[in-house]
């Protein structure tokens, strides 16, 4: 029987890349996007041309409940079993500690934890025995955040959320861990200006982004290891080391 995988934010960056490497594991995909339908046509035809996985692409945004719903209804309508569950999209705020807004503070808490705990909740049933779920944390949750206290808070919150879920999953025989990605050079990254870019890369040991292949096959060993189980895998090149 054909595998599946669920993947949040799975068009672009990180997610695609994850998408990629499962794909080219025998499974077929489901992700899900915001609001970029063009990338999202372009993502699910080059993945399945690249892989020959089954790709579906469903939009459906971390800020919203609703999408909870949809992403339910989805699942249950084609009746698809999940064997992987990736948490990968993510929100931030850049605004300073002294203008962030009590709205957007919660909008960065909605969806990097909110949303996918209640999504966990609600598609709980529809996971296989075995099943394995991957959040995305980073190295932003272990290392104070110069930038954004709300992504460095939440990301801390995921790493102690996937410990916590161990106790919760493991009744279902469903593992649960978490990957702390450094800097990769997706979209997010890119846009930021050279001398930022260049001040990153003097403080990684190995002086380089992570590219989103080499940190996809982190995320394809911890759903298809059958030992991993409460653990924060962190990929960042070294970046404590220099
Ligand atoms: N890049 C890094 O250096 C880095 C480091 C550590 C951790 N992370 C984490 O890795 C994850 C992915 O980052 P990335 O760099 O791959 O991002 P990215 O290249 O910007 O890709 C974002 C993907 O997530 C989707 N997305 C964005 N906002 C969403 C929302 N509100 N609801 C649903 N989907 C949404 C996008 O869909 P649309 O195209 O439709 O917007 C797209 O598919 C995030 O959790 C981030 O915190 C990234």
């Amino acid at each position: 029987m054909k595998k599946h995988a669920l993947i949040t934010g799975g068009t672009k960056g990180i997610g695609k890349a994850i998408a990629c490497s499962l794909g080219n594991a025998g499974y077929d995909l489901l992700l899900t996007y915001a609001s970029d339908d063009d990338a999202a046509r372009l993502a699910q035809e080059n993945i399945r041309q690249a892989t020959g996985a089954e790709v579906q692409v469903l939009k459906a945004d971390i800020t919203d409940m609703q999408s909870i719903d949809t992403i339910q209804s989805f699942l249950t309508k084609h009746t698809i079993r999940l064997d992987a569950l990736i948490f990968n999209a993510g929100l931030t705020c850049r605004d300073t500690f002294e203008e962030i807004k009590p709205t957007d503070w919660e909008r960065v808490f909605f969806g990097n934890i909110h949303f996918p705990v209640f999504l966990l909740q609600r598609i709980l049933s529809q996971i296989n025995k075995g099943g394995s779920v991957v959040f995305t944390g980073s190295a932003m949750g272990i290392y104070p955040h110069s930038v954004s206290l709300a992504y460095g808070v939440t990301k801390s919150a995921v790493h102690a959320l996937v410990k916590n879920l161990v106790k919760f999953l493991a009744p279902y025989q469903i593992r649960v861990n978490g990957v702390a990605p450094g800097f990769v050079d997706t979209e997010w990254q890119k846009t930021k200006p050279a001398e930022i870019r260049k001040n990153i890369e003097n403080k990684i040991a190995l002086e380089r982004f992570c590219d989103p292949a080499e940190l996809a096959e982190v995320y394809k060993t911890l759903v298809e290891n059958s030992y991993f189980n409460g653990e924060i895998v962190v990929v960042d090149g070294g970046y404590s080391y220099k």
